[in-house]
């Protein structure tokens, strides 16, 4: 089955690749999603310092997903500015997750990994984990501002982590303001920012940063990302490549996800949850979906969700 795809001019051997954030902060855990079968190795969002990020415990996983306030821990971007060129070893696209605390942080790390050249650049817009910080994204204005200043320095075809919308009218304003900027894909969704997870039986919240609040992900919020795939797929006529994300446990959660646009889909709690050998699982998977349903590629299923 050929489960490859092809982003913004970038083609990549598979169409599963890790979530910005899942196993990829490290130059050991990145060198692991480049002798994994990941179609690609996604960095954590890097900002120009290094983080430790927020206290822990500040992962917790339960039978519907997971919970995370992680805070942004990663090794700045002069690291991965030079771990990039070493990656390109295992013969895969490098995505460079990019992230701030204000616009100057953007166009700092956009500028160092411009020239480490990296295939993509995703620019995050939506960390719900930061205290005190708002998700970029929820806010077009300020989104704008940051994507005219990116796309002045970068050559790299650059996309926009986006988080959950839940109103029709919230797609139409970021697809309005996307639709005057420079922007080459879109990977939706982040987690479900600032949900809450509490136990029950010790009364008390299961992670530590701000009073347990954080982002949800996993299987419980598949029918948020879907819903946010096909919307924009759909405001963008099928012309904007979307990277999906959010509940992707099988073969056919990622079936799911290409048949609402996705062209690939990344996978954030079950890589964390299951491991590496996730990817190959899931390509086995929606091999055999594609097959049993007689699509021969990514590409023949892409956006042909049937409506009533
Ligand atoms: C973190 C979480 C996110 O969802 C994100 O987009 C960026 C960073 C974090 O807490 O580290």
């Amino acid at each position: 089955m050929n489960l490859s795809t092809t982003i913004a001019g970038v083609t990549f051997p598979t169409c599963f690749m890790n979530a910005a954030g899942a196993c990829c902060v490290t130059q050991e855990e990145l060198e692991a999603l480049g002798e994994s079968h990941a179609g690609a190795i996604v960095t954590k969002s890097m900002t120009p310092q290094p983080r430790e990020g927020n206290p822990g415990p500040r992962y917790h996983s339960f039978p519907g997903g997971s919970i995370n306030s992680m805070g942004l821990p990663n090794l700045g971007y002069p690291a991965y500015a030079k771990l990039i060129p070493e990656l390109r070893r295992f013969g895969k696209p490098i995505v460079a997750s990019i992230a701030g605390l204000n616009p100057q942080d953007f166009l700092e790390a956009a500028k160092a990994i411009e020239l480490a050249k990296p295939d993509l650049v995703e620019v995050n817009l939506s960390c719900p984990n930061l205290p005190g910080e708002p998700q970029i994204a929820y806010d077009i204005e300020a989104s704008r501002r940051i994507l005219l200043e990116l796309q002045e320095c970068l050559t790299i075809p650059m996309g926009v982590k986006l988080p959950p919308y839940f109103d029709p009218v919230h797609h139409e304003a970021m697809a309005g303001m996307l639709e005057g900027v420079n922007v080459s894909f879109l990977s939706l969704i982040n987690s479900v920012g600032n949900g809450l997870v509490i136990d029950p039986e010790s009364e008390t919240v299961v992670i530590k940063p701000k009073g347990g609040f954080g982002g949800i992900g996993g299987t419980i919020i598949k029918p948020v990302a879907l819903a946010n795939v096909r919307a924009f797929w759909k405001l963008f006529q099928g012309r904007m490549p979307i990277i999906g994300v959010g509940g992707v446990v099988t073969g056919t959660d990622a079936f799911e996800h290409l048949l609402c646009g996705a062209s690939a889909v990344q996978v954030g709690t079950t890589l964390v949850e299951e491991g590496l050998t996730a990817f190959e699982r899931l390509e086995k998977e929606l091999s055999e979906v594609l097959t049993k349903k007689g699509y021969a590629s990514v590409d023949d299923c892409r956006g042909r969700l049937k409506e009533l």
